[in-house]
């Protein structure tokens, strides 16, 4: 018996030794310990030894299953403790590995030249308006002095809607809207940033959708000179001190006198070199005295009051200002050309 017990210790605990999965320690221990186990049934035959031989069989029996139990028991722990070693050398993170950084975005150059733009006429005491995109032909063009056939209508091709709704080619209407409101006495002095449209072929100097800003200001007694006055500290404040305005003869049906305004180069200084196409300005913005039609169609006075209006193109001051060569990148919004204008 004792033989027998022996062996099947022997057995146990070398296949508790070979185990390599807490399953098979637990079959082993069904196998020997389990109440159909050979030890159970040692320790059930016990009724037919002798009263010497059973203490020391039944002690032995005992013993035997114990040193089994262990055996299973600190080989469970031994694999449970290997196996969260390795998981947790599998899930480790690695704290001196650089962090991933994390993308800031900022301001499209377009969005922070027209609010330079807003800030530095908001500083002159002008307001911000808005109009709308949609515009009625009445105040896109004729409340602008551009009747039905009108021949300048022609300078503005159109997104027509319907064949009096059309996308606004300009920010001028937004002149007509704003004095409308105005009952024809009160001052008007405002800028209107938006989009505008026009039927163009998108190339390097031309879009189909841009921007522009408009502005406006009526009183009594308002002069050329009060115009080149505020376009001068404009263009001052928005290029350098050492920029140089003049005011050339143009034409646009809502103005009257009309002219256009050019920046010297800061290339060349005002000598002529490719970028001012060797004259020595660059053209910015349209401007005028407005019309006396169109401040009597917005229920002015023109005896009374006087005005002055500008547009301008920030995509165009934005090209000058940084030397971006084509309007389209505006719109194509690719991140390296946009990252470059990003504040730190
Ligand atoms: N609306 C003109 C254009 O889109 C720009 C312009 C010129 C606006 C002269 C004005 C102005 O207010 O006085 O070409």
């Amino acid at each position: 018996m004792k033989e027998r017990l022996e062996q099947l210790k022997q057995e146990a605990l070398q296949k508790v030794d070979q185990a390599t999965e807490v399953q098979s320690l637990k079959d082993v221990r069904v196998e020997y310990l389990g109440k159909k186990g050979p030890i159970t049934e040692v320790l059930r035959g016990m009724g037919k030894l002798s009263k010497e031989e059973r203490p020391v069989i039944g002690q032995l029996a005992n013993e035997v299953r114990e040193q089994i139990a262990d055996a299973i028991e600190s080989k469970q722990t031994k694999m449970e403790e290997e196996a969260l070693e390795k998981q947790l050398e599998e899930e480790s993170v690695d704290v001196t590995l650089p962090g991933r950084p994390v993308q800031v975005g900022g301001p499209h150059l377009l969005t922070s030249i027209v609010e330079e733009i807003e800030d530095l006429f908001i500083g002159m005491g002008f307001e911000i308006k808005e109009g709308p995109e949609v515009e009625t032909d009445y105040y896109n063009f004729e409340a602008l002095n551009l009747p039905k056939g009108h021949p300048a209508r022609d300078m503005q091709d159109s997104f027509y809607i319907t064949e009096e709704l059309l996308l606004r080619t300009h920010t001028s209407p937004v002149q007509a809207r704003t004095m409308g409101h105005k009952n024809g006495k009160e001052p008007v002095k405002m800028i209107c940033p938006g989009k505008v449209y026009r039927r163009d072929t998108d190339d390097a100097t031309h879009s189909h959708q841009f921007t522009q800003i408009e502005g406006l200001l009526v009183d009594k007694h308002v002069r050329m000179s009060d115009l080149k006055g505020v376009l001068n500290a404009f263009a001052k404040q928005m290029f350098g001190e050492d920029r140089d305005i003049r005011l050339r003869p143009s034409f646009f049906p809502f103005t009257e006198p009309s002219v256009e305004m050019d920046i010297s180069c800061k290339v060349c200084g005002g000598k002529g070199c490719s970028v001012c196409k060797g004259t020595g300005w660059i053209e910015i913005l349209g401007a005028g005295m407005v019309h006396p039609n169109v401040l009597e169609m917005a229920g002015y006075d023109p005896e009374e009051y006087s005005g002055f209006a500008f547009g301008m193109g920030p995509e165009r001051i934005a090209m000058l200002k940084y030397g971006v060569d084509d309007i389209r990148h505006f719109y194509t919004n690719d991140i390296r050309f946009l990252k470059q204008y990003h504040k730190a």
